[in-house]
């Protein structure tokens, strides 16, 4: 009844396949963190980290083959944060503030959701060996926290960096520069997304105030967190050194069975990586070339300079060194940003009833739900998401 047919212009094929039949599927729930949202799930490697949580041995046993040490010393064993969401100005709905643990299956090496903890209240541990009810409770509880996460993560890592980086060009390089002139044409309106942001989103009242259990000025300061923190940072998150850094590719244990984010991404990164081995070879015949534009050179020190933009290459020294972060433009406002806003919003992200923004009753202090609708969002609330969504979607576009 929401989605058929009621979206004809701006979802013509509705929802993408499976996901209003498929979210009872714990493998469904685990693929959405390698496929739209891939940006906080990590490998833990046991040189470095220790376990985030217990689960009690036979628990972890009879659900997996293992203890949670073992998956832990194999490389087998995944973790997602969301606690810092507990620092937020709530609204008048509710979240938790969920990390959890997901692993590779021995036998079918499969990606699966092994525990979820709330750290909420009496901060309970579910499995998939609870009451379906509950374990459906604590994978909507996650999504919740993963909703918040995914769109002011994003912001912060593709809006604020690319729009930072842009500026410094604009401010060092001439308009008649090629590399400017290939900017002002895929940057082009960059900046008009913050002033309507601030409007349709953050301000007082808006949409963030309306959907999500934690207010627009949270969000904005979530926003400035993730900016000053890694997801700033610009080349530490060149495309496969973002994904190698957090184990999911290249990494210790063993290899996912299936990528989907990375399966597709790659393909689109390496394309956009050869047209612009192309276009910087079109202009400059040596590396000697590339350290002899001054122009060049100077977007790279206000970068650095007054920009302060974090993690910039701090001199083009290089043909590749050019090549890598005029990629990494493009890979903030497509691949990147694509991936987890605009219109796969509407197709999968914030479809329901998987996908709830916010909670609309306490978060529980016992196991044992009997009705976990009364947790989703009335009717009314229901289509302003919807519509919401597509408003920002239309701003967007
Ligand atoms: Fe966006």
């Amino acid at each position: 009844m929401l989605y058929h047919n009621e979206w004809k212009w701006t979802l013509p094929h509705g929802p993408s396949p499976g996901v209003l039949t498929n979210y009872t599927n714990d493998l469904m729930f685990s693929m959405e963190r390698l496929s739209f949202s891939p940006y906080q799930i990590r490998r833990l490697d046991p040189s470095y980290d220790t376990l985030a949580f217990p689960l009690p041995k036979s628990l972890a046993m009879n659900l997996t083959g293992s203890t949670l040490q073992a998956l832990l010393d194999e490389g087998r064993l995944f973790y997602a944060d969301y606690r810092d969401q507990a620092e937020l100005a709530p609204t008048a709905t509710y979240s938790a503030n969920c990390d959890a643990y997901f692993y590779i299956d021995k036998k079918s090496g499969d990606f699966l959701p092994l525990a979820i903890r709330t750290n909420t209240g009496s901060n309970l541990v579910y499995t998939p060996a609870d009451s379906a009810d509950d374990w459906f409770l604590a994978k909507l509880m996650y999504n919740v926290n993963d909703f918040w996460f995914a769109q002011w993560d994003h912001y912060a890592r593709t809006h604020e960096v690319a729009q930072i980086a842009y500026m410094a060009a604009i401010r060092s390089l001439s308009e008649e520069h090629p590399i400017m002139g290939w900017l002002n044409r895929v940057y082009y309106e960059i900046f008009a997304i913050a002033p309507l942001a601030q409007q349709v989103l953050f301000d007082k009242g808006s949409a963030v105030d309306l959907m999500f259990a934690h207010t627009g000025q949270s969000a904005k300061d979530y926003c400035t967190s993730r900016y000053e923190g890694e997801q700033g940072r610009f080349q530490a998150n060149y495309f496969k050194t973002d994904l190698r850094s957090r184990g999911l590719v290249d990494g210790y244990g063993p290899a996912l069975k299936h990528f989907p984010f990375y399966e597709d991404a790659s393909r689109l990164h390496d394309a956009v990586s050869t047209f612009m081995q192309s276009f910087v070879d079109s202009y400059y015949s040596s590396d000697d070339d590339v350290m002899a534009d001054k122009e060049l050179q100077a977007w790279a020190k206000e970068a650095n300079g007054d920009a302060g933009v974090h993690d910039f290459p701090e001199e083009f020294s290089s043909k590749q060194t050019l090549i890598d972060a005029l990629t990494h433009m493009v890979h903030l406002v497509s691949i990147s940003h694509h991936t987890v806003n605009t219109n796969e919003l509407l197709s999968v992200s914030s479809t329901l009833p998987f996908h709830p923004s916010a909670l609309y009753h306490p978060i529980p202090t016992s196991k044992g739900v009997k009705d976990v609708a009364k947790f989703l969002p009335p009717f009314q609330k229901v289509r302003e998401q919807v519509c919401r969504a597509l408003k920002i979607i239309s701003i967007a576009n």
